[in-house]
């Protein structure tokens, strides 16, 4: 509903809207959301298309330069890509200090951070051509970084990906390759990470998209503004839901299973609990993305003769929810997230990296948000405030008080 108040303060008239709910930061080209229609578009393209029938980098080029690109401009982009795919040998140390208990979201904002120490030229973006040598080598260097903090909770040895590889599959590898053993994968595992990694890749302006837009706002840099926006998305409220959401189902399985025991407690007012995974705070009817990977789940799950309880749990809890008057009336469905931990699980994601593969996913929709932001050289991000707190006060020293 709405909830805009307009207040006058001495400085004019300041509208107040919590949580932005209703509050448009800026004009963009990117993304189409209809929440009530259930419509998601990349520049224009369904999603339900883009999922079927393109692949991530595919996707990540159209979102950030607006077309879909030739071969030529996709071989291009790719082989640039692949040319900033090493990251300083230092950065090894950095993440070496880090504790193997250390939350992987912790590690790739630290490391996405530490990258312009290495990278001084990708700070100062004054043309687009400077802004495309900063896109490829984040673009490069990320799934560099997020194989590495998956190796380092396994105690494997730091790696590079195969040059001869898609990028998806070179991520994988990266991640997955064990010394002295053969590589080898499914390709179906390929494939519905791919269309995974499509389903999360732009959102318009959701939570960490906004923070990227606003660090960048500031010419903080783009490595600098997706090292925020890895540190709003690790939230369970945004992107931590997925690995909130199957922490959630396995505690179900654990009490013995009874969804509707559970769907009471998310009811419950003075219960802290929720549903995670279901509601969204512009989706009002269905989630498209979560149509999407239910299906999704069902293929990678069958196809790689995979039974998961827990996906019994999901679907019950869904079942319920769409019959119960309280998650009807407030319009809560289930989200992308509340389906994609189940199929990451079964592609071997451990629980804790659910989130960072979400951030990987989501990289060309931060990309592609913070290059439009600075092409239109949007102004500072700089909300104002109401003020309620005390007036003027006399101070007093320390003995006095
Ligand atoms: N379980 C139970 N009740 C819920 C849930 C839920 N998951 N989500 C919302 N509600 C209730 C609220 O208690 C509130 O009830 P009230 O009107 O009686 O007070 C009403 O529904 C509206 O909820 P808000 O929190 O006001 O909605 P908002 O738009 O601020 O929040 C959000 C959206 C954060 C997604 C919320 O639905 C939620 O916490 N969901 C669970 C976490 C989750 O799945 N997050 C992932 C979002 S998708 C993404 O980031 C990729």
């Amino acid at each position: 509903g709405i909830d805009i108040k307009t207040l006058r303060s001495e400085a004019g008239m300041i509208t107040l809207d919590r949580g932005y709910k209703n509050t448009g930061s800026c004009e963009s080209a990117i993304t189409f959301l209809d929440g009530e229609k259930g419509i998601l578009r990349y520049r224009g393209y369904a999603i339900e298309d883009l999922a079927e029938k393109a692949n991530f980098l595919e996707v990540a080029y159209l979102l950030i330069f607006g077309e879909l690109p030739n071969k030529a401009q996709l071989d291009k982009f790719s082989n640039d890509i692949k040319d900033q795919s090493e990251v300083d040998e230092e950065m090894k140390k950095i993440l070496d200090g880090f504790p193997k208990s250390a939350h992987p979201m912790g590690v790739l904002s630290s490391l996405t951070s530490a990258l312009i120490a290495f990278n001084p030229s990708s700070v100062n973006v004054d043309s687009e051509e400077d802004m495309y040598k900063a896109i490829v080598k984040i673009m490069g260097k990320f799934p560099v970084l997020v194989a590495w903090t998956l190796r380092k909770k396994n105690s494997l040895p730091l790696n590079y990906g195969d040059d001869s590889l898609g990028y998806v599959e070179n991520l994988h590898e990266m991640m997955f390759e064990r010394p002295g053993k053969k590589y080898n994968v499914d390709k179906s595992i390929i494939e519905a990470l791919d269309k995974l990694l499509i389903l999360h890749a732009d959102h318009e302006q959701n939570c960490s998209a906004s923070t990227v837009r606003m660090v960048g706002s500031s010419h903080a840099g783009l490595f600098a503004s997706i090292s925020a926006g890895i540190s709003a998305l690790w939230g369970p409220l945004h992107g931590g839901a997925n690995q909130a959401v199957i922490e959630m189902l396995e505690g179900i399985k654990a009490d013995g299973g009874d969804t509707h025991k559970f769907m009471q407690k998310a009811k419950d007012k003075d219960d802290p609990f929720r549903l995670m995974g279901f509601g969204h705070r512009v989706y009002k009817n269905f989630d498209p993305r979560a149509k999407i990977i239910k299906r999704s789940a069902d293929e990678v799950l069958g196809g790689l003769g995979i039974d998961d309880p827990v996906l019994d749990i999901a679907k019950g809890l869904e079942k319920e929810a769409l019959e119960d008057q309280y998650f009807v009336e407030r319009k809560l469905y289930p989200n992308v997230d509340f389906y994609s931990g189940i199929i990451y699980r079964a592609l071997g994601i451990p629980v804790e990296m659910f989130t960072v593969m979400f951030a990987l996913g989501r990289l060309p929709g931060w990309i592609a948000q913070w290059r439009e932001m600075r092409l239109k050289k949007e102004p500072i991000g700089r909300p104002r405030q109401i003020y309620v707190g005390e007036n003027l006060r006399e101070f007093k020293p320390v003995s006095e008080r």
